[in-house]
């Protein structure tokens, strides 16, 4: 029987939180509903973070407002504290994510406090995404590198997994914020994870700046992994992570698990022409900018 190995699509979050300007609301709802139509069933549409903090994604209650929802399709949203995790629910966001870091200095400059703060914090919004129904996915940052510390101990990857999932989580995506891991980092990571929860319960989410991001993969596939994050286009970074470039490309991720014999219900041609549309509205947004700027 063919396994099936399922992709999280983070574009219309990851992808377009790093745009310098942002986005206008109507293109982003048009790119989740594009999505729609690809066989994707999981969209993070959005985060409900600080707007003085990203500024970028400030109209995502707008965009959960205008998409079109499809039965059997999770639409999450990235929530910091209880007043995200209240907007998401107000949305109508059906799951939601909470964020930590491995590295306490990417944790400081990217949610301003600590790890072990962090995860105080999120004991509250876990009782009220309960009360809600409402499934709570957990991500780590830097899970290999972190981009003001440098290389992290994989044994913060494994304890902060367990933390993510005793607090309730169902599952914890492991992220490489920065797109530096290699194979090797990547595999040590990911054992640590393994040491303290089945391969079902993890995810990979790979940035590729360094154009590995295939290859770690890979390692996780080898290691029981099948669910992996990945933005339309290869869109996105992190604002508060200097020099990452965007996710691996949702459409390169399935051209090689379908090359590998892997399912994942998910249409190539569709998906490609959703890559296109999503790089275009980058691509004009730029070229707007740049105009301005030279009109400046
Ligand atoms: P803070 O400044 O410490 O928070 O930020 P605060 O509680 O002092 O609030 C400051 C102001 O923001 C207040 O407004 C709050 O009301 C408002 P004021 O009273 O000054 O007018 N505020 C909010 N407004 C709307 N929605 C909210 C919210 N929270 C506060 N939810 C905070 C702390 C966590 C809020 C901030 O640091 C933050 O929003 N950080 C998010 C940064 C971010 O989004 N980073 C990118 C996502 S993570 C990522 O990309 C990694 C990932 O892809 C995996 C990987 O690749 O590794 C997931
Ligand atoms: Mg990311």
């Amino acid at each position: 029987m063919t396994e099936t190995v399922t992709l999280y699509e983070v574009g219309p979050r990851d992808g377009l939180q790093n745009e310098s300007q942002p986005i206008p609301t109507a293109q982003k709802i048009e790119l989740v509903n594009r999505l729609n139509q690809t066989g994707l069933d999981r969209v993070e549409v959005s985060s409900f973070v600080s707007p003085k903090w990203v500024p970028q994604l400030a109209d995502a209650a707008d965009v959960f407002a205008g998409i079109e929802r499809r039965d059997g399709i999770v639409y999450a949203a990235l929530t910091p504290n209880i007043k995200g995790l209240e907007r998401a629910l107000e949305s109508g966001a059906n799951e939601v994510a909470i964020f930590a870091s491995a590295s306490e200095a990417f944790s400081q400059k990217n949610i301003n406090c600590s790890i072990a703060e962090s995860l105080a914090r999120f004991e509250p919004m876990m009782e009220i995404a309960a009360a809600a129904g409402v499934p709570v996915r957990g991500y780590i940052s830097c899970v290999t590198d972190c981009p003001y510390s440098g290389p992290v101990e994989p044994s913060a990857v494994g304890r902060l997994t367990e933390q993510l999932l005793s607090l309730g989580c169902y599952g914890v995506s492991l992220g490489d914020t920065l797109g530096s891991a290699t194979p090797e980092t990547t595999s040590a990571c990911i054992q640590a994870a393994l040491h303290v929860a089945p391969a079902r319960l993890l995810a990979g989410h790979f940035h590729d700046t360094n154009g590995q991001a295939l290859n770690n993969i890979d390692v996780c596939l080898d290691a029981g992994l099948r669910l992996f994050d990945a933005s339309v286009g290869g869109l996105g970074g992190c604002p508060y992570a200097p020099g990452a470039k965007g996710n691996v490309a949702t459409e390169s991720v399935v051209r090689h698990l379908h090359a590998r014999g892997f399912h994942t219900g998910i249409d190539e041609a569709l998906l490609q022409s959703t890559a296109e549309f999503a790089k275009s509205v980058i691509a004009k947004r730029r070229a707007d900018d740049a105009g301005k700027q030279l009109g400046a």
